[in-house]
Formats: structure tokens, sequence, C-alpha cells
């Protein structure tokens, strides 16, 4: 068991001295826990191989899953890249910082367990006011995956990160909820732009300013025998202990779906959970009813959905019924966090 330290810490006022401390334990190889804009992260050093080793042990995570490695400023990146190509410096002008993480060709710097042996490495400037004066005042680059156990949901809030990691890392930071509340966009520009995980900056916004852009087809539904080119998405990921169903189809189609559904479990004596939307809420009427967020603002569902999904542990549901949402803009990302909490596990009804 590891002692750690939690200090909370005001991101719209930000006391530098406070973070002298966290900043003091990633230099000396230790893990500090930290907010981002998308979920918190759990911070090391990223060029040093056992501060790395420590993150994947506290997660417990496959060593084969490689890290994404957050700076404060661009011209951290000369020393952990081999070339910075066209299309990504036309990235991170328009979206660093903030929720888009970019692989490049790995820099010899870059050790092994990073990438998990891959040739390229994944780099992403964070927005949030506390993760980027961190990484300065650390004068280091951040190794920093999701600070959450792996396999649970990402953690949002920083009752999330104690829950999963107290006792397993040096520092926690607390520092409110994240804005947006899913993990960033990974994008691959070392050869045709393509994007291998969706999350924080949209399709639609990415192809705005490079225009056409694919989505690796293996992490689309329907596509479970691909190998997925990003290691962390071939794994079942963001589950709660209960079972998680995703119902899809027209809206009044789902709902009469999972009432019927509901009253089947129940008679099975299953305790049921119900992920639904703000629209339908007062539709469904006993039981553990959570609403994501609103249908006609996707980013309010990004922004709650791990925590719901937390939630439904505390009830102690057995079964989650979760009404999919339509796979536009965020909700690209939103569906398929969900997908991989259901184990791709959906029941389709008719349109
Ligand atoms: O928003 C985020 O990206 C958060 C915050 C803390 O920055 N971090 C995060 O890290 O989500 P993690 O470790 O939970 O997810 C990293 C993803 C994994 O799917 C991993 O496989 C992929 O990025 N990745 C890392 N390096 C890669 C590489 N060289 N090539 C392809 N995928 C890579
Ligand atoms: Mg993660």
């Amino acid at each position: 068991m590891i002692d750690t330290k939690i200090y909370e810490i005001d991101p719209k006022s930000i006391e530098k001295e406070r973070l002298k401390f966290a900043a003091k334990t990633l230099r000396e190889g230790g893990t500090v826990a930290f907010p981002t804009e998308t979920v918190y992260g759990l911070g090391g050093n990223a060029l040093d191989e056992k501060a790395v080793k420590k993150i994947f042990k506290a997660k417990g995570r496959p060593s084969d899953n490689p890290l994404i490695v957050h700076i404060a400023k661009v011209e951290d990146l000369d020393d952990l890249v081999k070339v910075i190509p066209e299309n990504a410096k036309i990235l991170m002008e328009k979206f660093w910082p903030g929720p888009l993480t970019i692989i490049f060709e790995r820099g010899d710097k870059i050790p092994d367990v990073i990438t998990g042996g891959l040739d390229t490495v994944a780099i992403r400037m964070p927005s949030h006011p506390i993760a980027n004066l961190l990484i300065e005042m650390a004068g280091l680059p951040i190794a920093a995956p999701s600070a959450n156990l792996s396999g649970k949901p990402s953690p949002t809030k920083a009752e999330h990160v104690i829950n999963d990691l107290e006792g397993k890392v040096n520092v926690i930071i607390s520092g409110g909820s994240c804005e947006v509340g899913l993990e960033s966009t990974v994008v691959d520009v070392t050869g045709k732009p393509m994007i291998l995980r969706p999350g924080g900056v949209t399709k639609e916004e990415l192809e705005a300013v490079l225009g056409n852009i694919e989505v690796d087809l293996a992490i689309e539904e329907g596509n479970v025998n691909l190998i997925p080119k990003s290691p962390g998405m071939k794994y079942t990921h963001y589950s709660p202990q209960g079972e998680v169903i995703i119902v899809s189809g027209a809206v009044e189609k789902i709902v009469e779906k999972i009432h019927s559904l509901k009253q089947e479990n129940e008679k099975r004596g299953l305790n049921v959970g119900i992920m639904c939307t703000d629209e339908t809420k007062t539709l469904y009427k006993e039981g553990v009813v959570l609403s994501m967020g609103s249908r006609e603002n996707v980013a309010s569902i990004a922004n709650h959905l791990f925590d719901v999904l937390r939630m439904f542990d505390e009830e102690g549901v057995d079964i989650i019924f979760a009404e999919s949402i339509e796979k536009k803009s965020l909700g690209h990302a939103v569906m398929n966090r969900m997908i991989k909490a259901a184990g791709y596990h959906i029941i389709k009804t008719g349109r």
C-alpha cells in the first residue's frame, strides 16, 4: 500500500504552491493522478522506465497497451518524435491544446514500455489548466493513461480516481469534474490520416481542416474480428459490475423494448437498471433509471456517460439496458464507449 496524498486544487484559481509537491513527485519517478479536460490521467515521467512501470502496475494494465505522452508546449515535441508531418502541423495548430492525440513516428528517447514495442508514439497537449501547469512545472513529458483501474469506466471526477487508485499511487489531485468527459480522439498521421479512437474532437471537426478522413474499420460496430490499429481498442472496457445491453432503433421502439426487457428480467429476480436520456426519463415509471443527458445536447451525454455507468454500481444493479443515441458528431465516441461497456451486446429494434 502506498500512502496516497490527496490535494484539492481549484482549477479556476490554481495555487501554484500546492502543485509543487506533485511536480516534484513526478520528477522523482512517482505517480500523480491529475484532471485533464477529457478524463483524469495517471501521470509519470515518460522517459523513466521505472516510473512508467508503476503506472501499468497501479492500473493493472496489459503491457501491450501503449500510453499517451503529454506535453505542455509544442517545442517539447522535437525530442520525442522523428518528424512532424504537414498534417500534424495543421492539427496541432487547430486543436492543441485540447482533446486530440496525434500518432507520430517514435523518437529515440521514448522507452519501449511507453509504446508496447510499436515504432510510433502517441502525443497530446492537454488544455486543462492544472494538467498544463503540472507538466510545465515537472519539466518532463508525462505518460498518462486514464486514471481508472483497467477495464473500468474512465474517471471524470476525483472521487472516481480515489475509489480506484487510493493506496496505489503517490498523489491524487482533486480538481473538479472533467469538461469533455470522454477521452481524446486518437489520429494517426504517419500515413493517410486515420481516426484510431473517436473522442473529444469529432470526425467532422477533423475533416474541416484535413478533408476526408478514414476511421479504423476495426473499431466500427460489427467488425469485432478485425484487429484495431490502436492496441487499447481491442479490450472490453468501461464495464460496470452489472451487465450492459444496448437497445437501438427508433426512440419509441427502444422505450417499448426496454419496458418488456425490464419486466422479463425482474421476473427472473434481477435488479434492472435503465440508462436513458432526459427526453425519455419520465417514460420509465420505477426502478433505477438514470439519464445520461439530453439527446438535443450530445455534449451533456458525453460529459455524464462514465459517471452514470459508475452510479449503477452504487445501486447494485445486475443488468443495465442502455438507450442508443445517434452516431453523429460526439455521438460517435459516446456509442463507441457504450458498445465496449456492453461487450458488443446490442439488441436492435425496428426503425
Ligand atoms: O483523453 C485522453 O486521451 C486520456 C487523458 C488522460 O489524456 N488518456 C487516455 O489514455 O485515454 P489511455 O491510455 O486510457 O488510452 C490511450 C489509447 C489506447 O487506446 C492506446 O492503445 C492508444 O491510445 N495508443 C497509445 N499509443 C499508441 C500508438 N503508438 N499507436 C496507436 N495507438 C496508441
Ligand atoms: Mg483508458
